[in-house]
């Protein structure tokens, strides 16, 4: 509790109108990768309470989307599209995909966490599962060319995920942004050129 009242980024985050830290993560990631322009369709999955929502609407500007989708309630953002539900429901997953209106997408990032159960073999499968699944989500709904990143923690599983993901995109690369150093085994795999 303290770590987190004396962390830097929480009290940015307070002064700068982000609702959470991790929309530094989110940024320091986009300002060196590029991934967010004007007019980009990006879908948001784990998205509450909402601060990767308010980075991507304010760069793909007035001609841009944002589609999130999160297990719990999010306040609304203006513009951001948003449905609650749970990501392992394929019922949901279908009435959310409605949302898309048949559009391709030229981002799709998750920073879906699971509620730890302190077990660490349960806690890293549930994460890994995840994160397939969000991969499968991108790879039905990306443009060609289009990228992804997404947060897994290091540990059982991951070297074999990231291997799914070469399947599908031309590149894929580490990112660990400053903050989430120091914290956690999490890291962000970026994968990029979507293969037709
Ligand atoms: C680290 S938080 C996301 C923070 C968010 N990126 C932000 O900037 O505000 C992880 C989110 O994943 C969501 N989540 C976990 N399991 C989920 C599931 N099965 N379906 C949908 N969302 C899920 C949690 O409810 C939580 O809000």
């Amino acid at each position: 509790m303290t770590e987190h009242v004396n962390d830097p980024f929480v009290q940015r985050a307070k002064t700068e109108g982000y609702r959470a830290r991790a929309a530094y993560k989110l940024m320091e990631i986009d300002d060196k990768d590029k991934l967010i322009r004007p007019g980009m369709v990006v879908v948001d999955l784990g998205a509450a309470p909402g601060s990767w929502s308010q980075v991507a609407i304010n760069r793909v500007g007035d001609n841009g989307r944002v589609f999130a989708l999160d297990l719990l309630p999010m306040e609304p953002i203006h513009r951001v599209q948003f449905m609650q539900g749970d990501f392992h429901d394929e019922e949901f997953v279908q009435r959310f995909e409605a949302l898309l209106e048949g559009r391709t997408v030229d981002l799709v990032m998750s920073d879906i966490a699971p509620n730890i159960s302190g077990i660490p073999t349960s806690d890293q499968a549930r994460s890994i599962y995840l994160a397939e699944l969000a991969l499968d989500f991108a790879s039905q709904h990306l443009a060609p060319g289009g990228r992804f990143l997404v947060k897994v923690f290091q540990g059982q599983g991951f070297d074999e995920f990231r291997k799914q993901m070469e399947g599908v995109f031309r590149s894929v690369a580490v990112r660990k942004p400053q903050a989430s150093r120091g914290r956690s085994s999490e890291v962000y795999l970026l994968g990029s050129g979507k293969r037709n």
